[in-house]
C-alpha cells in the first residue's frame, strides 16, 4: 500500500484525489489518509502530491504512517473529487512536526 505522511497535514493540496483510479483516499480536516485494503498499489499519485506526502510502505520506516492511514481510512469520509487547496497550504510545506501540531 501507500501512506500518506507528515507533510501532507495542512497542506492538503488533494491532486492525489484526482488520479486515484480507486477512490480509496479519506478526508480529516488537515490530512488525507489511504485506505490500506483498497489501495492496489499503482504508485501514481506519488509523483502527483505537491509536498512528496505520498510513499509506498516498502520504503519502511513508516510504521507511524500505516497505523494513522489505517485507523483514520476507517473514521473519516471517503473523497473522490478534487476540492481546493487550503489558501496558506504553502505556508506550511515542509514544516516539521505537523502531526504534532495540528493534526485533525
Ligand atoms: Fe490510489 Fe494508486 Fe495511490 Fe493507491 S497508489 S492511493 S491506488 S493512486
Ligand atoms: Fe496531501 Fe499531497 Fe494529497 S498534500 S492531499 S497527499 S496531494
Amino acid at each position: 500500500t501507500y501512506v500518506v505522511t507528515d507533510n501532507c497535514i495542512k497542506c492538503k493540496y488533494m491532486d492525489c484525489v484526482e488520479v486515484c483510479p480507486v477512490d480509496c483516499f479519506y478526508e480529516g480536516e488537515n490530512m488525507l489518509v489511504i485506505h490500506p485494503d483498497e489501495c492496489i498499489d499503482c504508485g501514481v499519485c506519488e509523483p502527483e502530491c505537491p509536498a512528496d506526502a505520498i510513499k509506498p510502505d516498502t520504503d519502511g520506516g513508516l510504521d507511524k504512517w500505516l497505523q494513522v492511514n489505517a485507523e483514520y481510512a476507517d473514521k473519516w469520509p471517503n473523497i473522490a473529487t478534487k476540492k481546493d487547496a487550503p489558501a496558506d497550504a504553502k505556508q506550511f510545506d515542509g514544516e516539521e512536526g505537523k502531526f504534532e501540531k495540528y493534526f485533525s
